[in-house]
């Protein structure tokens, strides 16, 4: 059975500064509860939310932090981005790299998440990779073939990875969002396989087998202790259904009380 778990979310483009602030506020309300020993719980809100987040949940400490994306750069002509020293400067414990919604609706490249997946872990982020097939790749078959490519370029420029500095997550791009599917366990057991097999051949068996790996996409309070109870799944990230703070809070009891 699985010592600890990783369950977050994302709150994408939605909850203002304010709106931020009492989710987190609810949220470390609602899973005051919840021993931390058996699960790693964290909110990656917008930009703007995030000294706000910080101040709210530095005073308790129960929650991670994340942003949703970064530049690579430290500074410069870059109009637009962030850096990773603003970030630091915020206090960020995460920071999500190759979201679908990067990838597809503003045209991140591997190449670019690679260069992103670098510095978050060399500036002391956990670096949160996401990968994921389109519906198309997985109807010609090439889903495996597809998470490999996203993976091994996006960590190919890692020299040293310290103890939690990089965290997978699957997230089919069909299975995310209003109009996605949730995921099957076939698929999920038979991607989760393969990208397992990636981080051993990239970081080597002890290493590589350590690497928390999270499944993402239509997540929901009726699907979420199948999915926890797969061997492959070390987590789950959430989008729409933990954005209300005390069903979130109800859906990592659910999921903790199946690991009992
Ligand atoms: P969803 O989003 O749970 O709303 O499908 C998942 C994600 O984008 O991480």
């Amino acid at each position: 059975m699985k010592k600890r778990i990783y369950m977050g979310t994302n709150t994408k483009m939605n909850k203002n500064i304010a709106q931020t602030v009492s989710y987190l506020e609810e949220l470390s309300d609602a899973a005051k509860h919840i021993d931390r020993s058996r699960v790693t719980i964290f909110v990656i809100p917008s930009f703007v939310s995030l000294s706000a987040a910080r101040a709210c949940i530095a005073e308790r400490g129960d929650i991670l932090l994340g942003a949703q994306n970064m530049c690579w750069e430290e500074r410069g002509e870059f109009t637009g981005e962030i850096s990773p020293l603003m970030l630091q400067e915020v206090g960020v414990d995460i920071v999500e790299i190759g979201h679908s919604e990067r990838r597809n609706v503003f045209g991140e490249t591997d190449e670019q998440i690679r260069l992103k997946v670098k510095s978050a872990v060399e500036h002391g982020f956990t670096a949160l990779l996401c990968v994921g097939e389109s519906y198309e790749e997985k109807q010609r078959g090439v889903a495996g073939d597809v998470l490999s490519r996203q993976l091994q370029t996006g960590l190919r420029d890692i020299e040293r990875l310290q103890e939690g500095a990089l965290w997978v997550a699957y997230e089919p791009v069909w299975a995310i969002g209003e109009r996605g599917l949730p995921a099957e366990p076939k698929d999920v057991t038979e991607q989760l396989g393969r990208i397992r097999e990636v981080l051993v051949e990239r970081f080597g068996k002890e290493r590589g087998e350590r690497i928390p790996v999270l499944y993402g996409g239509s997540v929901n309070p009726g699907n979420a202790q199948k999915l926890i109870e797969m061997e492959q799944v070390n987590g789950l990230f959430v989008g729409r259904a933990a954005w209300d703070a005390e069903k979130f809070a109800a859906m990592i009891d659910s999921v903790l009380e199946i690991m009992d």
